[in-house]
């Protein structure tokens, strides 16, 4: 992996991704290591985030490295007209590693091929949301203790959602079930559908999240994403299709564990947080570990 960017899933193999999880487990039990005291790593936020900017953050720290970048394109050169190719050539000056989030789908490829460091994608559009999704794969390994064999249930808006494009892409490695609950209107683009389809696995589409939930290991809700919708009528009508409360909780399987990105807005009631089956503010934390991971084996240093 040194020295290259990753912008889709699928720029790394399975074997890879198992690298980066064995790292992150590393990084888990000592995230104070200081190997990155001679790294200057960007971040760029052409968008909103905290999880994924302040993990990317507070993992270079952890790691004795420094942090340079900007958290909104208006307080950039940006703002005077200068274009990303210009952007991303300037900043690969100032740094050895550019983690970049745009609104753009693309954007994370296009920079890739001009900037002469690499380029780890935060989220492109409703593109992918590489990072995130070995973020996933680490809590999923560890709350399952396996990534093979699994009933994996994707909910909310799976259109636009640029996670679980990428997770169903990467868990197509390990001949997992996939279930799908959306509204009709946000259903999984053909394009991910293709990935499970070349590698004849199963999947099946729903529109009653509580059909799915006796039998999934994993239920990975996701948030309608607004910033996505040309029309704000077509949002109010499908923002809160789904809602996961505690008591829908009672019959699932003992080892289910509920997934979640973040940030939600109501599709996840509070009263599931400390039920057993929560994981997704752990899953988070996780965040940080699987980041320190990637940035070392781009970086050449694990
Ligand atoms: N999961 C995620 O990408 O969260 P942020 O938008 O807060 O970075």
């Amino acid at each position: 992996m040194k020295n290259r960017s990753l912008v889709s899933i699928n720029d790394y193999s399975k074997e890879e991704y198992l690298k980066i999880l064995d790292i992150a487990e590393e990084f888990e039990k000592n995230p104070k290591q200081k190997i990155l005291e001679n790294f200057v790593i960007a971040t760029l936020f052409f968008e909103p985030s905290t999880r994924t900017r302040l993990s990317f953050e507070s993992a270079v720290n952890q790691l004795g490295g420094k942090v340079i970048g900007f958290t909104d394109a208006a307080s950039s050169s940006v703002k005077k007209g200068e274009s990303l190719r210009d952007t991303i050539k300037t900043v690969a000056n100032y740094s050895d590693l550019i983690v970049m989030r745009h609104p753009l789908e693309g954007s994370a490829r296009f920079a890739s091929e001009v900037s002469s460091v690499p380029i780890i994608n935060a989220g492109d559009g409703a593109n992918q949301h590489p990072t995130q999704c070995l973020l996933d794969l680490y809590s999923i390994r560890k709350t399952q203790g396996k990534l093979d064999n699994l009933h994996i249930a994707f909910v909310g808006d799976l259109k636009y959602g640029r996670t679980v494009h990428s997770n169903v892409i990467a868990l197509t490695n390990f001949n997992c079930t996939f279930h799908f609950v959306s509204p009709g209107e946000l259903k999984l683009p053909s394009a991910v559908k293709r990935h499970i389809k070349e590698r004849n696995l199963e999947y099946y589409q729903y529109t009653d999240l509580n059909e799915v939930i006796p039998f999934v290991d994993i239920l990975y809700m996701t948030r309608i994403q607004r910033e996505r919708f040309s029309d704000p009528v077509e949002y109010e009508k499908v923002k809160n299709a789904y809602i996961l409360n505690g008591n829908m909780l009672g019959n699932c399987k003992p080892n289910l564990k509920v997934l979640h990105p973040l940030p939600r807005v109501n599709e996840i009631n509070e009263n599931v947080d400390d039920m057993k089956e929560a994981y997704y503010f752990q899953q988070a934390r996780n965040g940080v570990y699987v980041r320190q991971a990637l940035m070392a084996s781009i970086l050449g240093i694990k």
